[in-house]
């Protein structure tokens, strides 16, 4: 079984890797688009335009699946997407649900690039699932350019993970794939005020076996 993974650069590599170590029968065809990545700040359209033919080419390379392990691209054009493929898309979209489950202070932070933190399905999922939460926003405009580039400045990641521990958040959510990569670094700051740090990798894994079983 041919399973597709995409997203604009290796923020995808870390979730087709976390797939290839729990489902390691299937065989993963990871994409990305290197010639445009970051997507961060892109458009909604400019995305849809980029990303469309790139599921179209991976369909017609077999893959019966796609996970889109791309939180810019999930949250702006996700249902369009699916309403123009017809294989099974698998998205990842930031975890505010389980964060603001999991919060005692009330106040959580999302990491995530700029068009996800404007998109309206983040701002849904604030909506319905973070009533009464606190959600701040750290500037990470920069860091998947920064993990892209194999730039990672420890100085950068520490100000902004700081600042929202500082403000109350016990629970941080890695809303881009990319910054799965720098999960130690972050953590390093977060467990000195004993904060969460929650990706969503194990989950994503969970829906694909799902999805998967109810393949004809
Ligand atoms: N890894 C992607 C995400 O989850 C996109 C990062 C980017 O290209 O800026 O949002």
């Amino acid at each position: 079984m041919k399973v597709g993974v995409f997203d604009s650069g290796i923020g995808g590599l870390s979730v087709a890797n976390a797939i290839r170590a729990e489902l390691p029968d299937l065989d993963v065809h990871f994409v990305n688009d290197t010639q445009n990545v970051p997507y961060g700040s892109k458009s909604p359209e400019q995305l849809h335009e980029l990303v469309l033919p790139i599921l179209k080419s991976m369909q017609a390379d077999g893959c019966q699946v796609i996970v889109i392990a791309c939180n810019t691209v999930t949250t702006t054009i996700i249902s369009k997407l699916r309403e123009e493929l017809s294989i099974p898309l698998v998205a990842v979209e930031p975890m505010v649900k389980p964060a603001a489950e999991m919060t005692q202070s009330k106040t959580i932070a999302v990491c995530a690039t700029p068009t996800t933190l404007a998109s309206p399905r983040y701002n849904e999922l604030k909506r319905d699932y973070a009533e009464g939460v606190t959600v701040l926003e750290p500037d990470c405009s920069q860091w998947s350019a920064m993990i892209e580039d194999n730039d990672v400045n420890q100085d950068v990641i520490t100000e902004q993970i700081e600042s929202v521990c500082e403000q109350g958040a016990d629970v941080i959510v890695l809303g881009c794939t990319h910054y799965h990569w720098i999960e130690d670094e972050i953590k390093q700051v977060a467990d000195k005020y004993n904060v969460k740090v929650i990706q969503p990798e194990a989950a994503l894994v969970a829906q694909l076996r799902k999805v998967l079983a109810q393949l004809p």
